[in-house]
């Protein structure tokens, strides 16, 4: 299904026109935070389209800007100048509750460091973005359960984030984005507290997501190395988007984890089965 879905206004370094339609788009947006009178200048007249069913990095150094603009293009703030479109509907100026209802139907969250409840069972987390939305107890608890077993936890149902590890806090960090079935992911260095091999394990998740189920994902890295699970690059240093590339030389997280199990089979019988 090829369409003419083009980005006007790029050049050279562009990755190329959308396969599908732009479900997400920024058109010179800025923003300026004030603090204690001194202004400081966090995005300066960004251009960005992201396609659908694409899965697009974001990646630039500390302090480039990258999570402001995920928080932009998520809906969780506004820009200072410039508009937004998701679905190409201007939600510049829509209503705060308006807002939070195209958030909640459309877009998952998955931050660096989880954002969990703590004393809070997985599922209670889970169905949170539910009781948000309105939707009853009991298909809420059934939604939760099938969100975590999704990611590999339907035995952990009850377990609270402090009795997880780090990668399954983060699994269940996933659930929650996935439980409302949004068709854009948002991933905020979803790795960065990990271990490497955990790492790789949500790597292997979100790439799965954007393959088999055509989610658009958009992951937010300072790592190279993360950005090249991507299909698409776009650089950001000081507010400004400084390339936009496609990804060549991808990297396949399953194949990942299954040389690592290799490594560790030959590694010898102490090897492999952490748990
Ligand atoms: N609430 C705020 N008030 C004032 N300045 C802010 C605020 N949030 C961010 N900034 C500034 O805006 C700039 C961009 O911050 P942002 O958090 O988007 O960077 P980042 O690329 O996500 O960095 P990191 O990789 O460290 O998470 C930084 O200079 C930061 O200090
Ligand atoms: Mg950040």
């Amino acid at each position: 299904m090829e369409n003419d879905t083009t980005r006007p206004g790029e050049d050279g370094a562009s990755a190329g026109p959308c396969r599908a339609d732009v479900v997400l788009e920024a058109k010179g947006v800025t923003k300026t935070y004030e603090l204690d009178g001194v202004e400081v200048r966090a995005l300066c007249g960004v251009d960005l389209q992201v396609c659908g069913g694409e899965m697009l990095a974001i990646m630039g150094p500390s302090g480039s800007g990258k999570s402001t603009l995920m928080h932009i293009v998520g809906l969780l703030d506004r820009p200072t100048e410039g508009t937004v479109t998701i679905d190409g509907v201007d939600v510049s100026r829509m209503e705060p509750n308006e807002l939070a209802a195209v958030r909640n139907k459309r877009i998952g969250f998955v931050f660096q460091s989880f954002n969990l409840l703590a004393r809070t069972t997985a599922t209670a987390n889970v169905e949170l973005p539910l009781v948000y939305a309105g939707v009853p107890a009991a298909e809420r608890a059934r939604r939760a359960r099938e969100a975590l077993e999704r990611v590999g936890l339907g035995e952990r149902l009850l377990h609270m984030p402090n009795q997880l590890s780090g990668g399954q806090q983060q699994r269940v960090a996933i659930a929650r984005a996935l439980v409302t079935e949004p068709s854009i992911v948002l991933a905020d260095e979803p790795t960065g507290n990990l271990d490497s091999r955990s790492g790789i394990e949500v790597m292997a998740f979100l790439q799965q997501l954007n393959r088999e189920e055509g989610v658009t994902i958009v992951i937010v890295t300072h790592d190279a190395n993360v950005a090249r699970h991507a299909q698409r690059v776009v650089e950001i240093k000081d507010g400004r988007i400084v390339n936009d590339f496609r990804v060549e030389d991808r990297i396949d997280a399953e194949a990942e984890l299954a040389a690592l199990e290799g490594a560790s089979a030959a590694s010898g019988p102490q090897g492999g089965e952490g748990r």
